[in-house]
């Protein structure tokens, strides 16, 4: 039986301020914690013994999916003492494996990946780790990946620059789910900072040990506000194969939705969240406990848990709003970043 490795240490930085109060796996996507995404995937291919490998925030996870026997799960947990990297923090659950494979996941990739398949071209191909691929048009913010075509990894550039990239040629990125044989583990100090993309598979590129597994299957990492909002559209119009119920948006049990408001276009409203009479919700996520006023307009917005959006308000084009903070009535935000508890009285 194979285990595997969430990485969930990450600050999360690019969705600040709604991770000042959650880690980002435990953001919610639709009805669930981002993460239970995840591990819903794991359990449609019988891997139900999950370590989250922890850093920031560690306390939520474990609060939310104890030791995981409601779920039909082995959930444990490790925490970097402080950041380990994304090496590290492999390295750091090592004592609670059993078995010679490990699965590793990068806790803020939303995919339907075959992990199957990955796992059929590992075990025929000999090689000490595959890395599943997908395709994008720009790889400066992931892990580029050139592969032999045999698919051994010819090289592994993380971020790369862009004078590193070749003009005309497909752009494979690390997907951010691996198959590591357990030795890949020995190459990893313990208790200090080893990065996976920088030190790890460069090595073991070099040493002809690594393999990719290009895929087609949906995928997004949804560490930055518009692709969090994109992963919702994807969720709710059946994109990406989830437990999520598919639909034109999503009220949470205990919301409300005032009858002759309108909550349109892959819109997510929070439980125990209140839309009040003629507020119009377009493309947007209204957290747990918010309160969006009579006649306010929401497109294309990320409202935090316990927000208060005052009457005939305006959040549009990819206004963040910080749990707990309160927009004034009759005001228009756009594109704006608001804080955690901020008094918003002014239009900006
Ligand atoms: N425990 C622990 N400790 N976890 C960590 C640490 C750490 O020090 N640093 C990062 N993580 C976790 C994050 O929480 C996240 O789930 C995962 O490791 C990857 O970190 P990100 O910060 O999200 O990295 P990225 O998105 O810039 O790049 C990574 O993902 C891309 C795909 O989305 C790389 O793996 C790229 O190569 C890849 O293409
Ligand atoms: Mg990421």
């Amino acid at each position: 039986m194979i285990e595997a490795v969430i990485l969930v240490g990450g600050e999360g930085t690019r969705l600040r301020p709604l991770t000042d109060t959650r880690p980002k796996p435990m953001m919610s996507l639709v009805d669930r914690p981002f993460v239970a995404h995840q591990l819903d995937q794991l359990r449609r291919f019988g891997v139900s013994d999950v370590i989250f490998s922890c850093g920031y925030l560690p306390a939520a996870l474990e609060e939310h999916f104890g030791n995981g026997t409601s779920i039909g799960m082995r959930i444990r947990y490790v925490v970097d003492p402080s950041p380990l990297g994304t090496a590290g923090a492999v390295k750091n659950a090592e004592h609670l494996l059993e078995g010679s494979q490990v699965l590793v996941f990068n806790g803020d990739v939303l995919t339907d990946l075959d992990l199957s398949l990955v796992a059929e071209q590992h075990d025929s191909s000999g090689v000490a780790g595959t890395l599943a691929l997908t395709p994008v048009d720009d790889p400066s913010r992931y892990g580029l990946v050139r592969l032999h075509p045999d698919r051994a990894v010819e090289e592994f550039l993380e971020k790369p620059r862009a004078e590193q990239l070749r003009p005309g040629e497909p752009f494979l990125i690390n997907a951010g789910t691996y198959l590591l044989e357990r030795e890949v583990l020995d190459h990893i100090p313990e208790g200090t900072p080893c990065s996976i993309e920088r030190d790890v598979f460069p090595a073991l590129a070099a040493a002809g040990r690594l393999a990719g597994y290009p895929s087609d299957s949906y995928w997004r990492d949804i560490g930055t506000p518009d692709s969090y909002l994109k992963a919702h559209l994807d969720v709710l119009a059946g994109r990406v194969r989830t437990e999520s119920p598919v639909g034109e948006s999503y009220v949470a049990e205990g919301a409300r939705v005032a009858p002759d408001a309108r909550v349109e276009f892959g819109s997510t409203i929070g439980p125990g969240a209140v839309v009040e009479g003629g507020a119009v919700v377009i493309g947007s996520v209204v957290g747990a406990g918010a309160r969006i006023g009579r006649s306010a307009k929401l497109d294309g917005a990320i409202v935090g848990a316990s927000v208060v959006v005052g009457d005939r308000a305006t959040l549009e084009h990819g206004v963040v709003v910080g749990d707990g903070a309160t927009i004034a009535s009759g005001v228009t935000i756009t594109g704006a970043i608001i804080a955690t508890n901020a008094d918003i009285d002014q239009s900006q």
